[in-house]
Parts: C-alpha cells; sequence; structure tokens
C-alpha cells in the first residue's frame, strides 16, 4: 500500500485526478470505478476543469459506480446517479451508453450478479476510486461484511446513515439499504486509489494501516491483500498515524 500524504483536501482531489487523467492518456478505453460522497466532489471537479482546459476525452471510457440507494429513482435528486450526473457526467463527453451504476430499484440476486458479470464483460476495473467510512466501510460493505462477496444488498448501519443525513433532508429521509459492489468486486480492480480527507478519517485512517491481515470487522482492512493500492490522505485524515508518511 503507497501512502501518498497531501496538505488538505484540495491538493487530495488534484493528486488523484492526475492519477486518472494519467491512467486515461496511458488508456484512453479504461474501465474506471467510481464513488459518490463528499470525499470525490472536488476530483471530480478538477475532472472537469482538465477537460475543458485540455479536451481529454472520454469518448472510449466506461465507467461502473460502487453503490446506489435501494428503492430510490435515478432521477432522485439524492440518487447516485443524480450525484454522478451533476458532479462529473454532464460536463464531460463520456456516451451515456458508457456509464453505469447499480439499479436501486432492482437488486434481486440476479441484478447483482448481473452487475458483477458486466464489469467483467467491460474487462475488470483498470482503476477503483474509493472514499472509506468512517467504520471503516469502502462501497457500502459495513463492518461485518464476508471480504469476498460480490455485488450485494447491505443493511446500512445507523453510522452510515447518520454521516449521509447532510444530504437528505433528515435522518429518516436516508435509505436503509443500499446496493453495493462487493469487497469480492473491488478486489479484483487492477489499481485501487483511495482518498480520505479530514479528521473524521483519521480514527479509520489508523485502523486502516495498521491491518497486515484482513479482518471483516474493518473493511478497509481487506484492501492489505491488493498488491496496488494508493492511499491519498490529507494531514489531518492522517493526524493519528504514527509511522513515517511518504
Ligand atoms: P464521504 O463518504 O466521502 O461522504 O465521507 C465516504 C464513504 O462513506 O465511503
Amino acid at each position: 500500500m503507497k501512502i501518498i500524504s497531501v496538505s488538505d483536501k484540495n491538493e487530495m482531489s488534484k493528486k488523484a485526478a492526475q492519477i486518472i487523467l494519467e491512467l486515461i492518456k496511458e488508456k484512453p478505453n479504461a474501465v474506471l470505478g467510481l464513488a459518490t460522497g463528499g470525499t470525490p466532489e472536488g476530483t471530480y471537479k478538477e475532472l472537469v476543469v482538465d477537460h475543458q482546459k485540455n479536451e481529454t476525452s472520454y469518448c472510449q471510457i466506461h465507467t461502473v459506480n460502487l453503490d446506489e440507494y435501494v428503492g430510490i429513482n435515478p432521477e432522485d435528486p439524492n440518487s447516485y446517479h443524480s450525484y454522478m450526473e451533476s458532479h462529473f457526467f454532464k460536463y464531460i463527453d463520456l456516451p451515456k451508453d458508457q456509464r453505469f451504476l447499480p439499479d436501486g430499484k432492482n437488486t434481486s440476486v440476479e441484478a447483482c450478479a448481473h452487475y458483477d458479470n458486466l464489469i467483467e464483460s467491460l474487462g475488470g476495473v483498470d482503476l477503483q476510486l474509493l472514499g472509506i467510512g468512517r467504520n471503516g466501510h469502502i462501497g457500502f460493505n459495513e463492518p461485518g461484511t464476508p471480504l469476498t462477496m460480490g455485488t450485494h444488498v447491505v443493511q446500512l448501519t445507523e453510522s452510515t446513515r447518520k454521516a449521509n443525513a447532510r444530504f437528505f433532508g433528515s435522518l429518516s429521509e436516508v435509505p436503509e439499504q443500499a446496493i453495493t459492489m462487493g469487497i469480492g468486486t473491488i478486489l479484483k480492480s487492477k489499481k485501487i486509489v483511495l482518498i480520505a480527507s479530514g479528521e473524521e478519517k483519521a480514527e479509520a485512517m489508523n485502523r486502516m494501516l495498521h491491518f497486515s491481515v484482513p479482518d471483516d470487522c474493518f473493511p478497509a482492512s481487506a484492501l492489505v491483500q491488493h498488491p496496488d493500492v494508493t492511499v491519498i490522505a490529507d494531514e489531518a485524515a492522517l493526524s493519528l498515524i504514527k509511522f513515517s508518511k511518504e
């Protein structure tokens, strides 16, 4: 696991965008695994600015997102479909039929298996962008999720629903379930870039970086098994880490 320590969220966003752009330059038809939430917003902004300035093209790119809330329509402003549209997709030249997110309205076992098959049929994810939850979740894989699972439906923990209530009017509006790529799905990505910013992630980062073997009580610990993980975190998120940083 490579750790890149940066001064703040802005630098984190720039660095993550730079790594994504390097991949696109090298492989213009790459498959990008994308994340939602507060952390990646700045990364998408950087990519949009680059697209406008340097005309980096997404016309051959495919994207697959980590997760979606269950029971929510793609048009709902709180859906991750809407998030991706408003933060990224509407600004770039990525064809509509090359963007994929799990379907929050069809969460059957078949639909979950279909999502994993789709990723495989695209040749697998070249780079998966990840955030991390305060409880160590990646995607929406909450503590206790078996680390080998494919795409599946999860019951969101109270702590995750509370953390995400800021995007909704109130806690009661936050869906109770989500459909998420499993950790097994995530670990198949060729490269993983995990971004973290702020003091509220310090505890989770400290725990994640101290695991040497995966432990399903803390899902992000699964990343120790992966050969190509880059963590980009700001000083606040790394404030509890005792060992030397890059
Ligand atoms: P956040 O969420 O970026 O909104 O903090 C990250 C996550 O829960 O994975």
